[in-house]
């Protein structure tokens, strides 16, 4: 485990999610209010990237099937999703954002 700098804070904007790469793994990272949230970026039903998604009211819906996962635990809650999504601990430093994984 070893934290990335992947993005500044400037990238995400409020209400948003972005798609990065931390050695090949693909990770979505939220602005919820100001505060930054990292999730695996593919969605466990099938194959989509949550970060082509919606964000709303803390969660993330899938673009294929419409499953909606919680962003900041991970929990799959609606749709066809059954498998809850993978979180990763997030941290900012200066206008920096650091993942670990
Ligand atoms: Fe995400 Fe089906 S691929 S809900």
């Amino acid at each position: 485990m070893a934290w990335h700098s992947v993005a500044k804070t400037s990238d995400v904007t409020e209400g948003e999610v972005i798609g990065v790469e931390i050695e090949g793994t693909p990770i979505a990272i939220y602005n919820l209010d100001g505060e930054f949230f990292a999730t695996h970026n593919v969605c466990t039903h099938a194959f989509a990237l949550l970060s082509d998604g919606y964000v709303d009211d803390g969660k993330i819906e899938c673009p294929l099937h419409q499953g909606i996962f919680d962003i900041r635990s991970g929990k799959a809650e609606e749709g066809p999703v059954d498998e809850d999504l993978q979180t990763f601990p997030v941290k900012v430093e200066g206008d920096a954002l650091l993942i670990e994984i």
